[in-house]
């Protein structure tokens, strides 16, 4: 896909999203205005039917202390306390608020403003709540001579009890949004790994082919050749011309090799032959492989034995690659003379074996990479060196098959120095 659509499908994912988000708060905001304005008209609704008990109440006391009096209500209602006490009114505002499906602590009181002051209460704190945050309904209308009085409601959790009623709502939006969000970056981070991906597959091909195409068209001179009557006659130059076509030919098997081994790791198939093996003669044996293309450079490889015991319990063609593989590196990736070492110690529980080059170094961000399948650091054109970008991701996968362990340190332009430890035997498991 091309990198600006996808740029831009982010750009626009990310807006949708925002765009959602606002919507959703929106409406959740809204909705809890909406229960408020719900909330406070069934508060106001309902103090008047409690207002209304009350002037019942007093009514019948009225009738009971003075049967006459009971049509002359021009006078002053009776005083509260021979009728109402504050509990009484509590468990009358309780039975409303049940009916409501109110279950919430509540403060009450009935109220004299131009007096200033409250004729029943619930809790002497809660006074100015009550007079400036609570619910009000005036109280014997009719009574035209006492001043007005209020019943007054105050709920000191009102907006919480609001809240509460939001949450839910309020935590569900907020996880699917997280699960949008998680899926999006996902999706938008695999787009940009599988397209890392094809580019690396890209080089891949390219470098085989052109790899395989060298030693192909080596051997079709070589082919050539001998088909010509001057060099037929000459079986020196006839040897020579064989000689190179087994060489390519063997390069060629090689590189062939190399690729199936990696598709065996990947398919976890990876078999060992173990036995003892004595590490020294497997690094002497690729040293003496590996010399002459080091020298051709003018290059050294100097050796330090210094494990006494180098015998470890491993595979000797798996074990040979490594180091092959690791020389192979420290010789290509040394564009002048390569100066290479190679050291061995023994630990405790086994052999720790060095490999240090003074090469064009690998920098910080490079190093964790460099152990990927098919992954090679781009030089640019300067130090054109051919490769799969196989070797270490092999290497790695042999040294765990060990049960050992790789490292490495490296500085740009100064070196790279490779450290593998290997356990003597397997630790059992
Ligand atoms: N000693 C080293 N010095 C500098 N860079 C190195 C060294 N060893 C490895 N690298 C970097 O790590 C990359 C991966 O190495 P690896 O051995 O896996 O692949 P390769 O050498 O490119 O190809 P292959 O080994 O499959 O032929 C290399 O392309 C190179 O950029
Ligand atoms: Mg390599």
């Amino acid at each position: 896909m091309n990198r600006r659509i996808i740029i831009l499908t982010i750009v626009v994912m990310t807006m949708a999203l925002i765009g959602l988000m606002v919507i959703q708060f929106y409406w959740i905001r809204n909705t809890s205005v909406v229960r408020e304005n719900a909330f406070k008209r069934s508060i106001t609704e309902m103090l008047p039917k409690v207002v209304k008990k009350i002037e019942r109440m007093e009514k019948k006391k009225a009738t009971e202390v003075n049967p006459n009096e009971g049509m002359l209500s021009f006078t002053r209602h009776m005083s509260y306390e021979t009728f109402l006490t504050a509990s009484h009114l509590d468990s009358l505002v309780r039975q409303e608020l049940t009916v409501l499906g109110v279950d919430m602590k509540f403060e009450f009181g009935i109220y004299n403003p131009q007096r200033n002051i409250f004729l029943v209460e619930s809790n002497p704190e809660s006074k100015q709540d009550l007079i400036e945050k609570g619910y009000a309904a005036r109280m014997f209308i009719g009574d035209i001579f006492t001043s007005p009085e209020y019943l007054l409601i105050y709920f000191p959790r009102e907006k919480q009890f609001l809240l509460t009623e939001q949450w839910g709502i309020l935590l569900i939006s907020i996880i699917l949004i997280i699960v949008i969000v998680y899926s999006f970056t996902y999706t938008i981070t695999t787009i940009f790994r599988q397209k890392k991906l094809s580019e690396i597959k890209n080089d891949f091909i390219n470098n085989m082919t052109h790899e395989f195409k060298t030693p192909i068209s080596t051997i079709s001179l070589a082919c050539e050749a001998l088909n010509d009557r001057d060099v037929n006659k000459s079986t020196e130059f006839m040897q020579s011309y064989l000689n190179i076509i087994q060489e390519e030919n063997k390069r060629l098997a090689g590189m062939a090799e190399k690729i199936l081994q990696t598709a065996v790791i990947e398919k976890g198939q990876l078999k060992m032959k173990r036995e003892q093996i004595n590490l020294h003669d497997v690094i002497a044996d690729v040293i003496k492989n590996i010399r002459i293309q080091v020298e051709i450079k003018d290059g050294v490889i100097r050796r330090f034995f210094r494990a006494e015991n180098p015998v470890i319990s491993g595979d000797r063609v798996h074990l040979t690659n490594l180091v092959y593989n690791l020389l192979d590196n420290a010789n290509k990736y040394s564009p002048k003379k390569p100066v290479i070492t190679i050291r061995t110690e023994n630990t405790s529980s086994g052999i720790v074996l060095t490999i240090e080059d003074h090469g064009i170094g690998i920098s910080k961000s490079e190093q964790k990479k460099i152990f990927d399948k098919l992954y090679r650091v781009h030089t640019g054109n300067i130090h054109e060196v051919r490769g799969f970008g196989l070797g270490l991701s092999y290497v790695k996968a042999i040294v765990e098959e060990h049960k050992g362990k790789i490292s490495l340190e490296s500085e740009v332009n100064k070196g790279t120095t490779f450290k593998v430890f290997l356990p003597f035997n397997e630790p059992k498991e």
